[in-house]
Formats: C-alpha cells, structure tokens, sequence
C-alpha cells in the first residue's frame, strides 16, 4: 500500500508553507500506509522567477519517513515559503516499495520527463508496466526509476504529444491513460499544461476527495458525466442551481467560488479539514478546473449509480487511522481478503490457470535441477514454511527442510552448491534470519527471499525472490503477513509443476482454491462475533493446548504463537500424533484443548485424538469444516469453517486463531499492536 495526498485551494489564499504542511500532515495521517519513502510536487515560480506565472513544477522527494521529506522542503531555499498562491494544487505520496527499492528516484511523483509537464502519484500496481514501458521506449522516452508507475506520466505525456486537438481536457488525457493500464492503481495528475487543474481516478485501490467551502455544500448528489454527454472539451455549461454561475450542477461549488478539494487514500487524511467526502468508484475519472469538480466515467453500465453523492463523516480522526478497527493487528486481520488478492495479482491468471513469479522467472531453471529446498525464517514466518512444506515436496518432488533460522545456524548446517534456500521474512531485517542467508551464500545455494519489504537488507542479499505485496503490517503480531507468504509459496509450488502433467489436476484444484480463497475468508471473518463469545469463557485460563496435524500443524503453531506473544496466556501449538508421547498429561478438566479436525487425510486420526482428550475430561475446541456429523452430533464447542482444497485449508483455519489471540488480549486488558517486550522486527541475534 502507499499513501496518496493532494491539495487544490481555489480562490482561498494559501502560503506557500501553509500549502507545504497540508500535504506533510496528509502523508502523516497515511504513513501506516507506507512509509520508505516520500514526495511531493508544487507549483513553481521560485524566487528568482520574474513571471508569477510561470507554469513550472517542483518535484522533492526523499528516503525515509515523511519527516525527512518535510526537513528537505525547507532546505529549497529557491522556493519563497511567504509567497501567497490564491490558487494552488499540490500532490503527495508516501510510498511502499512494490517495484525498484525505496530511493529518492524511485519515490513519488513520477514524472513525464525532465520538465516536469506531466507529473503522477500512485497506490497499487501497475500488472502490465512492462509491456508499456518497452513501448514507450521505443517512442524515445526516457525512463530514470525501477518503478511500474513511471509508465503513467510518460503515457500521458505521450497521449498528450499525439493529441489530435489542442482543446483536449485533462480528464481526457486521463481516461485514454487508464485504458491502457492493466493491475490496480489509486492516481492523481498533476500537470504544466493545466495549471490549477486535478485529475484523479481509481481501479482497485481507494480514493476519496474531500470538500471545503464556506457555503454550505448541497446535500444532493453529483451527477457523473459519460463520454456520450460530455461537456464540449473543456466549456462548463451554466445551470440554474440554487447559485450564480454553478456549473451543470456538475459541481458542489459554483463559478469562482472559494473552495478546497482534498484528495486521500483514506479518511484519516481529511478528517481535520473537513467531513463532507466523496467516495470514488473504480474507473471513475474525478476532476477540479476553474475550482469545479466534476466525475466522469467512460461507459454507463447497466444498473450503475449515476451519481457520487457527497457524503458526512462521522468518525473522529484517531477513530480513522485504524478504521473502525479498534487495533492495527485487528485491521489487518480484516484486511486478508484483499491482501491476498494483492500477493496473486498480475501473478495468477485464473483464465488460463498460468502462475508465473516474475520475480524468479530467470532462476526457475536452477531451481528446478536443485539437489533440495531449504526454507528457513523465524517466528511467523517459520510456520509459513512448515505449513507449506507438504504440498511443496508433493508438486516440486523435492526433498523440503524447514529451519528455524538460529538452530540451523547453531548447528553449523551443512549447505552445498546445488541447493535453493529460501529465507522467509515480513520485515526482510531479522537478524537470525539475515544471518543465515550470508552463511548459505557463503557456500555457494541459490539464495530466494520472500519479503514485505522491499529494499529491506534480506530483499537486497538475495539472488532472487517474491515480494508478498501484504502491504505495511503494523501490528507486531503478524497476521495478513502469514498468509501472503503462505499463498506465495503456494504460487511457487505451483509454478514449479507447471510442466508436470501428472499434477495437473491438483493444480487445477489449487487455483481454483485460490480464486475462491478471498470469498472463504470473508465468510470465517463474519464468525468473529462467536469467537469473542469463546474467547470470553477462555480469558481467564492459564493456558491453552492448540491441536493438530498434517496441513494444520503449522496453523496449531501459528495460533499458539499468536496467542502467547499478545495475551502472555501460555500456549502451545502440539502435534496430534504426539499426543500419547507427553503432551496427553497436561490434559484435565481445566485444560482448554483447540482441536483443528479438517476433512483431510488426518480427519480420522484427528477424531482419535479428540477422543482421548475427551476421556481425561479435556475441554475442546473443535475448529471443524461446516456440517462435520461427526463433531455436531455431540455438544461439542465448534467453530465451523468452510472447506476448501487441503493444502489451502490451513490459510481459512488460522483466521479464528488470530481474532480468538485479538479478543483474549482485549478481554486482558492489554496492547494488542505492541505487546510487552516485543518488536515488529527483531534486528538483534
Ligand atoms: C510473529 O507474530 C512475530 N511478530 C515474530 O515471530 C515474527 O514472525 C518473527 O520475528 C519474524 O519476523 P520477520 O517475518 O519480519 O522476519
């Protein structure tokens, strides 16, 4: 995810300063957002230009969080901070690195050429930059970052270099540019061309403007305008609405009406200024001229809303920064469904049931003729490997370790050439982790990452790797992290059989598990009004077993993990065969038993466990699949999940686990995003 902000004052008297700590204060709202880099651009002139209007724009961007960015605004010493500009538009972007690491020339705005004529901010990813940006290429346009959007003002420029009338509208320009563009983006347009103009347009990433003025706004809607009953290019029409010189009713303000516009990836940025917000629908083209606002769209499509209404606000600031998530940890529990689209997107093409990690494309040879896989990380990301790990050596038919990362340096592991090592890491800075990627390096293995972060020193150590595209995980415990990593790895086992006719049909299985992965997930998300029913009869243990085995043993991990590092309850994730080895004696009366029984190869096994647990009056939990006759006929404590393929099974069944974690820790009164003596990422050895 990244951070997108911009501000237009029309007719409202702003410095230039004043201008500057808007947009800091936006990209500080939406620095949870992303935050390894930052930028902006305004309007010129500088102090030593004579023309106040010269249509030049400033671009400053920087590494690291937005109060770099905000210490480098000040060090221009060509831009004349008291300068008054009654109208101005200004643009802002905290970034996440998706594609190129985080740097000055990789940070947003990104722009159409040296001048400045075209310049962008983005959130999302741009699936078919590639293919754009060798064409573009071959037009003669120059490109300076590693970044998929950097293909969007040159476009634009490029639109605009053909363009087949000077009367052309921004919005215009706009709309030929997205049409263009495949993946998911959030943009806002800012150009030399059409100076005090903004355009902005979203697919699959979110946007909203916001509005200030001293009338108060109408209430009704904003009716949108298609491309059949445009506006001759760049005429307002006047109308009789309520105010002089409104245009046709296309806009909250009329003619030359003090009025700002804020635009935001989320709320949080907006809240301070104003309440009165207008939602964004994907492909719809926002735009400001003459202070105007007005929404176009392409086509009508059958049943759409033909209008955007400016709506109120009721939350408070703080409120929004978590949504209407009381922790970050909670939100990003919600957020899964849409993460896991995000690690698939533009990687899995659910028409053709092609997977391709464009990340290890180049390597997929070496890996292929590889003597093993080893996959190391820790916490986490440990049990992202061991959940994995089965189907791993079912569609690769490799032998798979998996390693914690600090025993298998302990043990001085022996690694050869012909290895592929895998290091697994949200953060891409834990030590352990980062250390045993130099020691496998050191002997010659092929050295995979499957990051959240990149330009991370795991991501920049590797010879190739996977970006999970989770975007910024606050919480310290990891939640939609897992779950990317666990779908990522899924894609590789994937890719890796790809040629293999003999896996075909589980293939097959698997991606149409995958399709439906983000609907599945829904659904167990809607159970969290029963898992905090449990989690109020639970609070208050000691501890807590969690059981299970096969595809679940990871998710048994997982949850106790979860469980200990945000409620200190003790817990402990034990595999069902070893039940009778020890773990057996720890169950009485008073022992909360999470048993995870899914219809797999385990179920019978499972249900023998279950049984033994029963007979020492054990308490279970039963984490079961809908409609299991074997678990609802007895009066059994269930939470029923969907099913779905085996090997995917363990992503739905870990979601209760992480909201049961979240409700016990509230229930104990502690701090659920930063639990005591922890850290989001463990630097230390
Ligand atoms: C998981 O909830 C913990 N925060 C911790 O175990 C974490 O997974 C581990 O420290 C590894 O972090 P990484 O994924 O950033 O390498």
């Amino acid at each position: 995810m990244c951070g997108i902000f911009a501000y237009l004052n029309y007719q409202v008297p702003r410095t230039r300063k004043e201008i500057f700590e808007t947009l800091v204060k936006g990209l500080q709202r939406l620095e949870y957002r992303g935050y390894d880099s930052a930028g902006v651009a305004v309007d010129g002139p500088d102090k030593t230009s004579t023309d106040i209007n010269s249509n030049t724009i400033y671009l400053i961007k920087k590494t690291g969080k937005v109060k770099n960015l905000d210490e480098e605004l000040y060090k221009k010493d060509s831009l004349d901070l008291d300068v008054e500009l009654c109208t101005h538009f200004g643009i802002a972007h905290t970034r996440w690195a998706t594609h190129g690491e985080p740097s000055a020339v990789n940070s947003h705005p990104h722009r159409s050429d040296k001048t400045n004529e075209f310049v962008v901010i983005h959130n999302g990813i741009i699936t078919n930059y590639k293919e754009l940006k060798k064409y573009l290429i071959t037009k003669g346009y120059e490109f300076e970052s590693e970044t998929d959007t950097e293909v969007i003002p040159k476009l634009i420029k490029y639109i605009y270099d053909n363009r087949e009338t000077d009367s052309i509208s921004f919005s215009t320009l706009v709309e030929r540019v997205i049409q263009q563009l495949e993946g998911a983006f959030a943009l806002v347009f800012k150009s030399r061309h059409f100076p005090g103009e903004a355009v902005a347009t979203r697919r699959g990433s979110p946007l909203l403007i916001g509005v200030r003025s001293k009338y108060e706004l109408p209430t009704e809607n904003i009716p949108i305008q298609y491309n059949s009953g445009r506006h001759k290019e760049g005429v307002q029409e006047k109308n009789s609405h309520n105010r002089p010189d409104c245009a046709d009713s296309i806009s909250p303000v009329g003619d030359s009406e003090a009025v700002e516009y804020y635009f935001a990836s989320d709320a949080s940025a907006v809240i301070e200024h104003t309440n009165k917000v207008l939602y964004m629908e994907d492909d719809d083209i926002a735009m400001v001229a003459a202070g105007k606002l007005s929404i176009h769209r392409l086509n009508r499509q059958a049943g759409e809303d033909p209008v955007r209404a400016i709506q109120t606000l009721k939350m408070e600031l703080q409120q929004i920064m978590k949504g209407n998530f009381d922790a970050f940890m909670q939100k990003e529990i919600f957020e899964q469904p849409e993460s896991v689209v995000n690690t698939m997107r533009g990687r899995i093409c659910f028409d053709t049931n092609m997977v391709v990690l464009g990340g290890l494309k180049d390597h997929l040879k070496e890996i292929k003729r590889c003597r093993r896989l080893i996959m190391i990380g820790c916490g986490t990301s440990f049990h992202a490997a061991v959940a994995t790990r089965q189907i791993l050596e079912e569609l690769t038919e490799l032998p798979v370790m998996v390693e914690l990362a600090s025993d298998f340096l302990d043990r001085n592991t022996p690694v050869f050439r012909d290895d592929v090592c895998f290091f697994i890491s949200q953060s891409g800075e834990t030590a352990d982790t980062l250390m045993a990627l130099r020691y496998c390096k050191e002997r010659g293995a092929l050295i995979v990452g499957i990051t959240n972060t990149v330009g991370s020193s795991i991501c920049r150590e590797t010879d190739c790797g996977v970006h999970i595209n989770a975007g910024p995980e606050i919480g310290v415990a990891s939640t939609k992290a897992y779950t990317s990593q666990f779908v990522a790895l899924i894609m590789f086992s994937l890719m890796m059989s790809e040629d293999r006719l003999s896996h075909q049909k589980r293939r097959l299985e698997i991606i149409h598990g995958l399709k439906v992965l983000p609907e599945l997930i829904k659904n167990v998300l809607a159970l969290d009004e029963n898992i905090k029913t449990i989690a109020n009869e639970l609070f208050e243990s000691k501890s807590l077993l969690v059981m299970g085995r096969g595809f679940n043993y990871a998710t048994c991990l997982e949850g106790a993990l979860k469980i200990k590092e945000i409620t200190y309850m003790h817990s402990e994730g034990i595999l069902a065969g070893e039940l009778k080895h020890g773990p057996l004696a720890l169950v009485d009366k008073d022992m909360p038993v999470i048993m995870i029984i899914m219809r797999d190869a385990c179920y019978i096994k499972c249900h023998n466990a279950l049984q033994q647990i029963i007979a020492r009056a054990g308490r279970p939990i039963i984490l079961c699949c809908k409609d299991d006759p074997e678990v609802t006929k007895n009066s059994y404590t269930t939470i029923e999940l969907p099913q779905t393929v085996d090997c995917l099974q363990g992503i739905v069944s870990v979601i209760p686990l992480q909201l049961l974690s979240f409700h016990l820790a509230v229930l104990r009164g502690f701090d659920v995003d930063c639990p005591r003596n922890l850290a989001k990422s463990v630097t230390v050895e």
